[in-house]
């Protein structure tokens, strides 16, 4: 599987594929010969993505991460693979102050986003050598007012990383962490001024802008092509966390 410690292509499996960080990932994958499943509940979304990225050695699965008998039916349909990356995360009411959070609702983040990448550690077989690539996110490290979930889920997920980096070695098990990227997640954003403020959040960064899913997926890539690295959060936030 390795040339002088780079990865060489295989079989890969992306959950939140269909759309975003996930799409870029997919794209990257095939672009470096990978064969690549994607995954998201939506059948409807993964077949726009499959028809978008029209790869012949891309297939999707529907499939929620957070439900472990699905996670497990998966990868008896899918077998053995040598990478799996998950971007999935249920964004629904994940904000809110504490004093009035509304559980019910919040909780599907930490169960897409934490239990899910724990149900893929359960569930996922992996080749010798393989890897597994979580997204954690700015929030553990800028939390924002109201963003309590999303600043505890991305924290855990790093901690996360590192137990299962020591605990499913050899295979490597690493995150990226996105600062601020303009994805279709944004399209709920209802800001009057969301130019001006996009605009200002972009100036704010030492990077001078804001992030590109594709500035993810190049992370993703390099962390499963390194097969020396494992337990490593690989910040891609254009400075945020200096600022
Ligand atoms: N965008 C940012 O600025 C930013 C910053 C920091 C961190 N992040 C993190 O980066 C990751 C990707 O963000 P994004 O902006 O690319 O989001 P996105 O475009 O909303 O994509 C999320 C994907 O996850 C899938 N998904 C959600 N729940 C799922 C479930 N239960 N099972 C399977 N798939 C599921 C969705 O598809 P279905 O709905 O069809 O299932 C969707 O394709 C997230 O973890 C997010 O928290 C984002």
């Amino acid at each position: 599987m390795t040339n002088k410690g780079i990865q060489q292509a295989g079989r890969a499996v992306v959950i939140g594929g269909g759309s975003g960080m996930g799409q870029a990932v997919a794209d990257g994958l095939l672009a470096a010969g990978h064969e690549v499943i994607i995954v998201g509940r939506s059948e409807a979304r993964l077949a726009d993505a499959v028809r978008e990225l029209g790869d012949g050695k891309l297939t999707a699965i529907a499939a929620d991460v957070s439900v472990e008998e699905q996670v497990s039916r998966l990868f008896d349909t899918v077998g053995t693979v040598d990478h799996v990356v998950t971007t999935a995360a249920d964004t629904t009411g994940v904000y809110g102050p504490i004093a009035d959070y509304d559980f019910a609702t919040g909780r599907g983040f930490l169960e897409t986003k934490l239990i899910g990448s724990m149900l893929l550690a359960k569930h996922a077989r992996l080749t010798s050598g393989g890897s597994l690539t979580f997204v954690s996110g700015i929030a553990a490290y800028r939390p924002a007012v109201g963003g309590a979930m999303v600043a505890t889920v991305n924290a855990a997920l790093e901690g996360l990383t590192r137990a299962l980096a020591v605990e499913l070695a050899p295979t490597r098990v690493n995150a990226v962490s996105p600062g601020w990227v303009v994805t279709g997640a944004w399209d709920n954003l209802t800001w009057d001024d969301k130019a001006e403020r996009l605009r200002a959040m972009a100036e704010r960064l030492p990077a001078g802008r804001l992030g590109t899913t594709e500035d993810i997926a190049a992370a993703v890539l390099s962390l499963i092509g390194n097969a020396f690295i494992t337990g490593t959060i690989l910040h891609v936030d254009g400075g945020h966390r200096l600022v």
